[in-house]
């Protein structure tokens, strides 16, 4: 008989899908990032029924450890794999603290419209009700599922299929830890993924950036606002030699008054300010809180701080050359990118 099932390239990076607690209980307190891969991908025999798996140990770390060594090593590697006709999809097993930052590099950079699928786990394999062997059953089926071709980077986890572009983890502890602020594209269901709508903005094949070309990624910063925020704090990011600072501001992109000299003074240095909002949800309209246009700022628009921040690495990188890509560094080009993606 023909064999007919896709063949999936499983990467290990580890992360609490990857660990082990001392007792069934330790679903909080345990060893991350342990487990090699092969091993993981055992534990789950039901995915050869799905599709001819073959599995490789990039890392072994937590993702909190993520630079953007790690992210364009990876990026690199699955673009690799995804232009060779043997490979049907990726699935990435991925530390769930910063999978959401990952997935949106990849969704951004890579140039295929095959599927690529991030998963990790709230609980160790080790633990009682561990997540992790049906989260990686679910995205082994979602990257084997036609439908999730052309769909961009997604991120499975507690039986719901996330766009990178729009998920973030919003709990320490919980099963159900990632969301969207416009929902899931879809479910997977007893094996079956199911698909209710599809992203909008580009990604992938529609970015304007490919991986392959991208040698380096700029420092980038994020300055959290509360009351009674210090000045000291910007100029220290600035003095860090960022290109550019997103500012988690309060509500709508709020800035209070004692940082506007020094968010000023830091773009006359040629630094990027983008405001962002730390409520987690909602835009921040550009020349709404602030005067974007005369201070030569940018509004993240409805991007989370963390994904404006990629956002921005992004728009900024370097390329082979060690031109900036497209000398999209100009306010202009930077807004319509944080406006388009
Ligand atoms: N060390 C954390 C990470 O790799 C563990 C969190 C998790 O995987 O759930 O992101």
């Amino acid at each position: 008989m023909t064999n007919i099932k896709p063949n999936i390239v499983l990467i290990g990076t580890g992360g609490t899908i990857a660990g082990r607690g001392d007792s069934s209980v330790n679903a909080s307190a345990y060893d991350c990032s342990i487990l090699p891969i092969e091993e993981i991908l055992a534990s789950v025999e039901a995915a050869a029924d799905i599709a001819n798996i073959g599995a490789e140990q990039l890392f072994q770390m937590g993702s909190e450890n993520f630079d953007s060594e790690q992210l364009l090593t990876l990026g690199k590697r699955i673009s690799t794999l995804l232009r060779r006709e043997d490979v049907d999809g990726v699935v990435i097993t991925h530390g769930t603290d910063t999978m959401e930052e990952t997935a949106y590099f990849l969704h951004l950079t890579l140039d295929s419209d095959k599927p690529v699928v991030l998963v990790g786990s709230m609980r160790p394999p080790s633990a009682l009700s561990s997540d992790g062997p049906l989260n990686l059953y679910n995205a082994i089926v979602v990257a084997a599922s036609p439908q999730a071709t052309g769909k961009g980077v997604l991120l499975v986890c507690n039986d719901e299929i996330h766009t990178a572009r729009d998920v973030s983890k919003h709990s320490t502890f919980k099963l159900e830890a990632f969301s969207s602020p416009y929902g899931p594209l879809g479910v997977v269901v007893e094996g079956r993924a199911l698909f209710y709508r599809a992203p909008l903005r580009p990604h992938t094949v529609s970015s304007e950036w490919s991986i392959d070309c991208i040698e380096a990624l700029p420092e980038v910063g994020i300055v959290y606002a509360h009351g009674g925020i210090r000045p000291a704090t910007i100029k220290a990011m600035c003095d860090s030699g960022v290109a550019a600072i997103v500012y988690a501001a309060t509500g709508n992109g709020n800035v209070a008054r004692q940082l506007i000299g020094s968010l000023r003074q830091a773009r006359s240095k040629g630094i990027h300010v983008v405001r962002a909002s730390r409520t987690g949800s909602g835009i921040v309209v550009r020349n709404g809180g602030q005067p974007d246009d005369d201070y030569d700022w940018l509004a993240a628009g409805d991007q989370v701080a963390h994904k404006a921040r990629l956002l921005m690495m992004v728009a900024l990188s370097t390329s082979a050359a060690g031109s900036a890509q497209h000398a999209r560094s100009d306010t202009a080009a930077l807004q319509r990118i944080l406006q388009e993606y």
